[in-house]
């Protein structure tokens, strides 16, 4: 009978030794087989309680478990100890490892271009300026020599910003051209005055390869006494040099820009065939880069600055154009759609 009871001791315990998987449990284990108060002991205890022959056998197969379970006691724990040093080195840092590649940063490209135009017009003593995106129709239009119903307004697909009744009656709109920032300058100072003024332009525009809804320009601004049309060609001329080569030529025709008169537009021999004629000038030899004139007196006058005393130049130029012609990127969407495969590249 006795007997019965220390065989099934004896498997329980190896049952539940081998589920053991932390230490604690292992100790909980120890107490309640081979603790002062465990099983064992009180198998022992009894003995005395038997006939002789049991006892004998009862005892030997007791003291026999008893030596199996404390040596299966001692091999587990260091098992347990074992595994926990494994898994704390698994965890640990393995300084051995590659470390992860953080990527080099770079400049946009329009970003890129921007500070090279504002580079080389700083070093002719321009100051760089900023004006609103948000802009208001005085300053875009109006100021500009451009009244509500002027049909030159179809030049600019506008932005309109909000209803009128929010803005107090005062048109709003996201400025389509950089040029109310020359308004804004003039308003606040007085001549000698040098500027460029680099942003954002919007434009109401179906996107293709050509059109963008949002771009970026430079406008430039002089205004003191005597200055002529030979200083806005000088000046230009000078900035595409810098900027393309010092064997460019440039090519000055008329234009017309309400703000200005007279108007001009530049255009430089063509950076592939040098003016023979090629797919990217459209067989002209010429590629235009910007728009520019005289200030017009009218402009002047709304600012009281006194045309007779004073007169100035003025342009502005498409900032993704020139990286587009130099590196003959067919498509202006690439520039402001993140694609880090494109931008990457400059
Ligand atoms: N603002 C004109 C445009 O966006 C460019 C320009 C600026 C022309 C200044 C003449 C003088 O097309």
């Amino acid at each position: 009978m006795m007997l019965n009871q220390v065989e099934d001791l004896a498997s329980k315990a190896s049952d539940e030794l081998g589920k053991i998987t932390d230490v604690n449990d292992l100790e909980a284990w120890r107490i309640h087989y081979l603790g002062r108060k465990g099983s064992l002991i009180q198998i022992l205890r009894s003995l005395a309680d038997l006939p002789l022959k049991e006892r004998r056998a009862v005892g030997a197969r007791a003291n026999e478990l008893k030596e199996v379970l404390e040596a299966a006691f001692v091999e587990k724990k260091r098992n347990l100890r074992q595994d926990l040093a494994l898994s704390q080195r698994r965890e640990a840092l393995d300084i051995t490892l590659p470390g992860q590649q953080v990527p080099l940063g770079r400049l946009h490209p329009t970003t890129q271009m921007l500070e090279e135009i504002c580079g080389i017009f700083s070093n002719m003593g321009f100051q760089v300026v900023e004006g609103p995106e948000v802009e208001w129709d005085y300053y875009s239009f109006e100021a500009l020599n451009i009244p509500a119903d002027h049909p030159a307004r179809d030049m600019f697909a506008t932005l309109w910003v909000d209803s009128e009744a929010k803005t107090g009656g005062r048109p709003m709109l996201l400025r389509p051209h950089t040029s109310p920032v020359q308004i804004r300058v003039m308003e606040k100072s007085r001549p000698p005055i040098r500027i460029i003024a680099p942003g954002r332009v919007y434009r109401y525009e179906a996107t293709d390869a050509t059109h963008e809804w949002m771009f970026y320009q430079v406008e430039g601004l002089a205004v003191d006494r005597n200055i002529t049309l030979a200083d806005l060609k000088g000046t230009l001329f000078e900035f595409a040099r810098c900027l393309f080569g010092e064997d460019r030529k440039c090519r000055f025709r008329c234009d017309y820009f309400p703000f200005v008169e007279p108007g001009v537009e530049m255009a430089i021999d063509c950076l592939v065939c040098r003016g023979a004629g090629c797919r990217l000038c459209g067989n002209s030899g010429w590629i235009e880069i910007l728009g520019a004139g005289m200030v017009h007196p009218e402009v002047l006058r709304r600012v009281d600055i006194d045309p007779e005393v004073y007169s100035g130049f003025a342009f502005g130029m498409g900032v993704e154009r020139i990286p587009i012609l130099r590196y003959g990127i067919d498509d202006i969407r690439l520039f402001y759609s993140n694609d880090l495969r494109f931008l990457k590249q400059f």
